[in-house]
């Protein structure tokens, strides 16, 4: 029965894995996660963990659940990435997704575990229950500063 509800849970999140790969770098994704006005820079030299490739740094006073930038490591086109902290599983501003010390480039919600992936990618789960992607900002480098924005 555990094998058979946990083959379940594999194939739907695959299903809208594909499809919100698919829908979710569309600029008309919508995320569960509620939208606030988002628009505020950032001088990366300012924050040493944004200096280092895989890095990232945490905005409590910003977005949902607060922001997280993540250094894409220095990828050229993509240099930085940024998501709302909020959980996609519970959708709360409070349950808030913590990056792993590792490097590892995944992000786990503390609450139930879910793990997101946030280099090089648009926050998609990895590891339930969550099965929606964190809600993503556009994050680009204007005059040496980060601007991130809705
Ligand atoms: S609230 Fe985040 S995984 Fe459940």
């Amino acid at each position: 029965m555990k094998q058979f509800s946990a083959k379940i849970y594999k194939t739907v999140l695959l299903a809208l894995l594909l499809s919100i790969g698919i829908n979710g770098c569309k600029d008309d994704y919508v995320s569960v996660v509620p939208s606030v006005y988002v628009n505020f820079t950032v001088n990366p030299t300012n924050i040493i963990e944004l200096n280092i490739p895989g890095g990232s740094y945490y905005f409590g006073n910003e977005g949902y659940g607060g922001i997280i930038i993540v250094n894409n490591w220095g990828d050229s086109t993509v240099p930085f990435l940024a998501f709302d902290a909020s959980c996609t599983h519970e959708v709360s501003s409070l349950v808030r997704v913590e990056v792993n010390e590792n490097g590892s480039g995944i992000a786990t919600c503390p609450e139930c575990g879910s793990q997101f992936m946030i280099f090089g990618s648009n926050g998609s789960p990895i590891k339930g229950p969550a099965i929606e992607p964190l809600k993503q900002y556009h994050a680009t480098v204007v005059g040496g500063r980060i601007s991130v924005t809705n």
